[in-house]
């Protein structure tokens, strides 16, 4: 009860510098001096601040870390645990790989999305999730999987993207590019992760877009949590059963409803001799595992391959609304892959394995869009014992850090003083005799799939759907986005989001 106390008392002390500040902000017109980090106040630390630019937080931090020396600033939170926040890749690297075993996620990240997630990899440390990362990577490498998830992700196209579009196009409606994607995404990982298919984007299977909706809401109120202002607040919530944590119980509820009659009737029909290929059977193979870990399994990993693949898609196809002379280059570059496998795009013909991978620049362009727009723009972990990194920042026991890769993408220091234009050209290097050479990147200075023994184990399969996705639509039409030139606004969340979708028209590609 003290401790509620105090928790308010602090949150109140907050609201009210955060009043102050924004009644100053508005009514003083005097130049700001440069900041060099978070402004800071006696005990609510730099609260009041991230209120007042929490609808472009990170845009607000990015800006703060463009300034600091190292690229590093001390975020004060109203606990004694406050959170670095990192733009630096020397530190990244510390983090991430030379003292992994210092910065797991820790219990408070566990605690928050333990009701959602249970103990699934995403939301495991230690042996946990080395046995789950164990299985999974042997799975994630295997030809099999990889031609299950290329076989699914073609057939969605082809019987589900596609006439969508062409639909679109016939009668000149506006489409919401990102609604399409996440429904496509969610079908894939679905299919993936269980061999089920919800059928969201075809939109005629009330019990998956149920699912895909209970999923949305679980994962987005169970993010929310740690934006909650004070934190009491939301387990309070919790409690009493009222509100958001209400609704997240309802959702929660029906994922695990959906995804635990799909396990229950696998586990009823195990059969040695099965030879699926999807996730969950590579899992029920390995251990005798209980249906609840099973459940905690797939659900962390329809998570982690949802919502980034979609949101990395959405900001590509809006750059290219407004850049002609790339779009130009990715088709031309279809056609001679087109060529050189003498297929024609009227016989329906999918993209091979090895065409996508023949395809360089579109690899580059998909890179680059997402250096600007990562889909997971920040990642945090906690801190274990103290430590220094390497740039002499001082880190205490049960601190957090957070890896800003948004920030990241934007520093003049990593990608030169063009880093804020789009330029898929910079993926590329030059030999001796003048031929283009991809240019790979240090996990650590662009961390868009994590970095170290974490790394995305979803990075070839997200790129090849992708590319197949790009490649086939781009083939065929025309994306413009409504509103080209103006940035849509973000929800940060775990994912970055558009906050009103990608209004999209779709006109027939005429080089055809
Ligand atoms: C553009 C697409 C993708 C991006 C940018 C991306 C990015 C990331 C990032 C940043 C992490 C670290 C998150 C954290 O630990 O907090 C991660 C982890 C992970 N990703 Fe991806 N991901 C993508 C697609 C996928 C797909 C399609 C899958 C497969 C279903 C997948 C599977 C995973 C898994 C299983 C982990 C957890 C790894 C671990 O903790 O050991 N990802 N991804």
């Amino acid at each position: 009860m003290e401790l509620f106390s105090t928790q308010s008392f602090l949150f109140f002390l907050s609201l009210l510098t955060f009043l102050y500040l924004y009644h100053k902000a508005h009514t003083s017109h005097k130049p700001k001096p440069k900041s060099t980090g978070f402004k800071t106040y006696p005990l609510v630390g730099s609260v009041p601040h991230s209120l007042l630019n929490c609808h472009r937080f990170l845009d607000w931090t990015t800006d703060i870390l463009c300034h600091c020396p190292t690229h590093t600033a001390i975020f004060r939170r109203l606990s004694k645990h406050h959170c670095i926040i990192t733009a630096n890749p020397g530190n990244v690297e510390h983090i991430l790989k030379t003292n992994f075993h210092n910065y797991p996620k820790g219990q408070r990240f566990i605690y928050l999305l333990e009701d959602f997630l249970g103990q699934g990899i995403f939301n495991s440390d230690g042996n946990l999730w080395k046995l789950q990362r164990k299985i999974a990577s042997y799975g994630f490498n295997t030809k099999s999987l990889r031609n299950f998830a290329i076989q699914n992700v073609t057939v969605e196209i082809q019987t589900r993207l596609i006439p969508l579009l062409q639909r679109a196009s016939e009668t000149d409606s506006v489409l919401d590019l990102q609604d399409v994607l996440e429904r496509f995404a969610f079908d894939s990982v679905c299919k993936l992760a269980f061999n089920v298919d919800p059928a969201c984007l075809a939109g005629d299977n009330t019990v998956g877009s149920g699912f895909m909706h209970a999923f949305d809401d679980a994962a987005n109120l169970s993010s929310g949590r740690f934006l909650c202002v004070p934190q009491l607040l939301w387990k309070l919530k919790r409690l009493l059963n009222v509100g958001s944590e209400k609704k997240l119980r309802e959702s929660i509820f029906t994922v695990h409803e959906f995804a635990d009659e799909i396990i229950r009737s696998r586990i009823e029909a195990k059969d040695p001799t099965n030879d699926d290929v999807d996730l969950l059977s590579r899992f029920m193979a390995a251990e005798d595992n209980s249906l609840e870990f099973l459940r905690d399994v797939v659900i962390s990993f329809i998570l982690a391959g949802r919502d980034t693949t979609s949101s990395a898609l959405s900001w590509f196809f809006w750059i290219l609304s407004s850049r002609p002379d790339v779009k130009d280059k990715i088709i031309k570059e279809i056609e001679t892959v087109r060529a050189s496998s003498e297929k024609r795009v009227s016989e329906e013909a999918a993209f091979a394995y090895e065409e996508l991978k023949e395809m360089k620049y579109l690899h580059a362009a998909i890179s680059e869009a997402m250096r600007l727009y990562p889909p997971v723009p920040a990642d945090t972990v906690a801190c274990l014992n103290d430590d220094v990194l390497p740039d002499g920042t001082v880190i205490k026991k049960d601190w957090f850090v957070m890896i800003h890769t948004y920030a990241m993408g934007r520093m003049e220091s990593i990608w030169g003083q063009d880093c804020a234009e789009y330029k898929p050209e910079r993926w590329f290097d030059f030999d001796e005799d003048g031929n283009e050479v991809w240019r790979s990147e240090s996990p650590f200075r662009y961390p868009v799939f994590h970095g170290g023994p974490r790394m995305c184990l979803g990075k070839d399969m997200a790129y090849i759907q992708m590319k197949s996705i790009a490649a086939s639509v781009m083939e065929r039409f025309v994306i413009d986005a409504v509103d080209k030139d103006t940035c849509p606004e973000q929800i940060f969340s775990l994912t970055l989001r558009m906050k009103r979708g990608l209004l999209v028209r779709v006109r027939p590609n005429g080089r055809r």
